[in-house]
């Protein structure tokens, strides 16, 4: 349990409201009210009241929330006010992409290296962090904090992560690989699979066009 004993339904919707509330900060936007940000979010005031609520209620009536401080303590919830190192297994097409994201980075995750098995790609520039090889790996987990494993390699190679990552103590695992791996408790997985968000989204078209033809 997070250390203010904020319900998992409301955490998954932080990050949804961190991002309408950076946007009004780049605005310069000092303060919103639940009725804004419902009209912004398409998700009613009482709703976003009382998922605010959880955080000390400190909307004021006729006044409501100082975005400054919404955005801090949003930023302060998901750890985004601290640096995480990150590591990606897999310089292929995904791994690529990750690496090459920059928002990452300006929100505190700090690609450190990427590390691949296939030899061609030692040395490889313009990731902005370092690849190296796959036995380089626990030499560099000793070597270095890295508090975050993005695992992009297929599934039947994914498997064999789980002993050296669980080794040196590694916090979390960002998973993209299709397979639930085996990390004991204390390592915090994050499974993503963009392909179980495309099936929701066909279901939805589906429901969607079942409507329309009522
Ligand atoms: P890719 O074939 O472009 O790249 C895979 C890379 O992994 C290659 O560079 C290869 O040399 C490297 N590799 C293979 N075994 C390795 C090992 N044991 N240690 C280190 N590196 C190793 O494939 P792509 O498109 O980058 O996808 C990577 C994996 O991620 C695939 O298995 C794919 O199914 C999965 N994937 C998952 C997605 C998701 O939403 N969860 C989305 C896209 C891909």
């Amino acid at each position: 349990m997070n250390e203010r004993n904020i319900p998992p339904a409301v955490i998954s919707r932080l990050p949804r409201y961190y991002r309408y509330i950076e946007e009004l900060m780049s605005e310069g936007i000092e303060r919103v009210s639940s009725s804004q940000l419902s009209e912004m979010m398409n998700v009613t005031a009482s709703q976003i009241r009382q998922d605010l609520n959880h955080f000390g209620g400190f909307g004021q009536q006729g006044y409501g929330y100082n975005v400054r401080f919404l955005h801090d303590e949003i930023c302060h919830i998901l750890g985004l006010d601290k640096v995480h190192n990150m590591i990606i297994i897999g310089c292929g097409n995904l791994g690529r992409a990750i690496a090459n994201y920059g928002n990452f980075k300006s929100r505190g995750f700090n690609i450190i290296g990427i590390f691949d098995i296939n030899s061609e790609l030692k040395g490889m520039e313009g990731l902005g962090a370092p690849v190296y090889m796959m036995d380089e790996l626990d030499e560099f987990l000793k070597d270095n904090k890295v508090d975050i494993v993005v695992i992009a390699i297929p599934k039947h190679e994914a498997i064999k992560l789980v002993e050296p990552i669980v080794k040196a103590k590694v916090k979390a695992v960002w998973n993209f690989s299709h397979t639930d791996l085996p990390f004991p408790d204390n390592v915090t997985v994050e499974n993503v699979h963009l392909s179980e968000s495309l099936m929701v989204l066909s279901y939805r078209m589906g429901e969607n066009d079942l409507d329309h033809s009522k």
